[in-house]
């Protein structure tokens, strides 16, 4: 069949009336249409380039936007010289959006000297009406722009674009809908984040992953189990539980469960090794779960456990809904269940009010607790959230001054804390061939440190027994025990 896609109005409407309305049928159907008139126009296979920005929420909707593109006849490129490129925004904090532009104005560059190619914006950051405002005004090369709650629809939307030649705008302020079972591309073969609920309901007040991301739901239990058992049976070892606030997980579901059971029903999947999970709150994580990760021989002895503050007053107006002494009790008791876990966390400074004495008190619990690491964040000001219009802004240089006392301190502490298995002969997953020595690989303990050891690429994906001979700070070097 040769498809007059110039001649767009009769082909278009056709294509329409035939279209399946359930999904993910619908999507199947319009990933095999984009593929006929990319064949017709590209001559064959198309080319596309993904740039993602921010968390692992976005990395993981980029390889479902992979998956889709492949099945739609494109091809993956390694830069944005291609026919389609697509930004996946992320808007948390303000330097987050200024990268986005920065590449916006590169690619323009390169359409203009090809043509035919494609540019796509979708993401968290297009969830601002302000955002898509601006590129509809100034950045009129922009193929098509979409939101986070309708990633699923790139096809229908690249099928749109292509047939009616113009701007396609597609963002919706939120859904109720988890579209299952589209195909997905993954990066790494042996390891896999899985999405388990999506959206926050929390507000913390500087915050605005709940506007752009919607409100929290669950997947059902039994999807994200089939969805392991499946990753498992193509040779993935290691999964990364993914959510906002996993441990509020479950409790909106028709037959509610908790997070820990979950956990429990991941566990006896045969063939994963091991299970890690993002991000918890602390103001939400059980005894329950404590439990089950000291039971467990699969969930990696790790928690990346956001503080954002050491000081009550601030946490308050951060609406955190836990105080400093609450939060040390909960590292207490997580650490007398295990004493060998290895805590990560996020801090923000320069919160609006935030005085010399609140900021000694972050100092304080980074000296009590000894994280293994710490990202440490400026506060950004994010209009629209209640942090925004808060009075008593901290100037500039009092903030850059604490930050830089923070990193010393955190960055002294983790290097001491790092150290603590040298010597020992550690489970590790191997990820990579090491870039920058040659007969070496790469790979992570369960607690995630990294170690470089001898070995080459057949040993990719697998779990091997090494023993660490020397601490480098913030990774080990070792050899392979047999
Ligand atoms: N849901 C996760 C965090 C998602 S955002 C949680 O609650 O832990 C990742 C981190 O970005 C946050 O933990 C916070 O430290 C930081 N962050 C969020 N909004 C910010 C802002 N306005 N300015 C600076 N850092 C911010
Ligand atoms: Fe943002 Fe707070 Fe939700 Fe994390 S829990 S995404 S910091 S609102
Ligand atoms: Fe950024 Fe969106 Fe994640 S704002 S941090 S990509 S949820």
């Amino acid at each position: 069949m040769t498809i007059k896609t110039d001649d767009t109005n009769y082909y278009r409407e056709k294509i329409l009336r035939e279209a399946p309305e359930t999904e993910p049928e619908r999507q199947l159907y319009f990933c095999e249409r984009v593929r006929e008139i990319v064949k017709e126009r590209y001559g064959g296979e198309a080319t596309f380039h993904i740039e993602t920005y921010g968390c692992q929420m976005n990395a993981k909707d980029s390889e479902k936007l992979a998956g889709l593109l492949l099945q739609a006849g494109f091809r993956e490129a390694e830069t944005e010289n291609a026919d389609f490129v697509l930004y996946n925004t992320c808007t948390v904090r303000e330097n987050a959006n200024q990268k986005v532009y920065g590449h916006l104005g590169y690619v323009h560059s390169l359409k203009n000297k090809r043509p035919s190619m494609l540019v796509g914006i979708c993401g968290c950051m297009m969830q601002e009406a302000e955002e898509v405002e601006k590129i509809k005004k100034s950045y009129r090369f922009v193929d098509i722009i979409f939101g986070t709650h309708n990633i699923f629809k790139l096809a229908e939307l690249l099928f749109d674009r292509l047939t009616t030649g113009h701007m396609e705008v597609d963002v919706w302020e939120g859904t109720t809908e988890v579209v299952e079972d589209l195909p997905a591309e993954r990066k790494y073969p042996f390891k896999s984040g899985v999405n388990i609920m999506f959206g926050c309901n929390n507000f913390c007040s500087y915050c605005i992953v709940p506007y752009v991301r919607g409100r929290e739901r669950s997947r059902e239990p039994e999807d994200i189990v089939a969805e392991i058992r499946k990753l498992a049976a193509d040779g993935v070892v290691e999964v990364m539980l993914l959510g906002q606030n996993v441990n509020s997980y479950g409790k909106t579901l028709d037959s509610p469960i908790s997070f820990a059971e979950l956990l429990r029903r991941v566990e006896k999947i045969d063939g994963i090794e091991r299970i890690r999970f993002m991000t918890s709150h602390p103001k939400d994580l059980s005894d329950e779960l404590i439990q089950v990760m000291k039971e467990s021989k699969k969930i990696c002895r790790h928690l990346h456990l956001p503080v954002q503050s050491g000081s009550t007053e601030i946490l308050k107006k951060m609406n955190r809904r836990y105080t400093k002494e609450q939060y040390l009790d909960l590292v207490d008791r997580i650490r007398a269940a295990m004493p060998d876990i290895s805590l990560t966390t996020d801090i923000i400074v320069g919160f609006p009010g935030e005085t010399e004495e609140d900021f000694e008190d972050t100092l304080d619990v980074v000296r009590k607790v000894r994280y293994d690491s710490a990202f440490t964040f400026i506060y950004s000001k994010r209009s629209g959230t209640p942090a925004a219009a808060m009075e008593n802004q901290v100037p500039e240089a009092a903030v850059k001054e604490r930050f830089d006392r923070l990193l010393k301190e955190v960055q002294q502490i983790s290097s001491e804390v790092c150290c603590r298995d040298l010597h020992t002969v550690q489970p590790v997953l191997v990820e990579e061939k090491n870039s920058h020595m040659d007969g070496y690989v790469t790979g992570r303990m369960g607690n995630n440190t990294l170690v470089h050891f001898p070995g080459d690429e057949s040993l990719i994906g697998a779990i091997v027994d090494v023993y660490l001979e020397e601490s480098k700070g913030f990774y080990y070097m070792g050899r392979q025990e047999v």
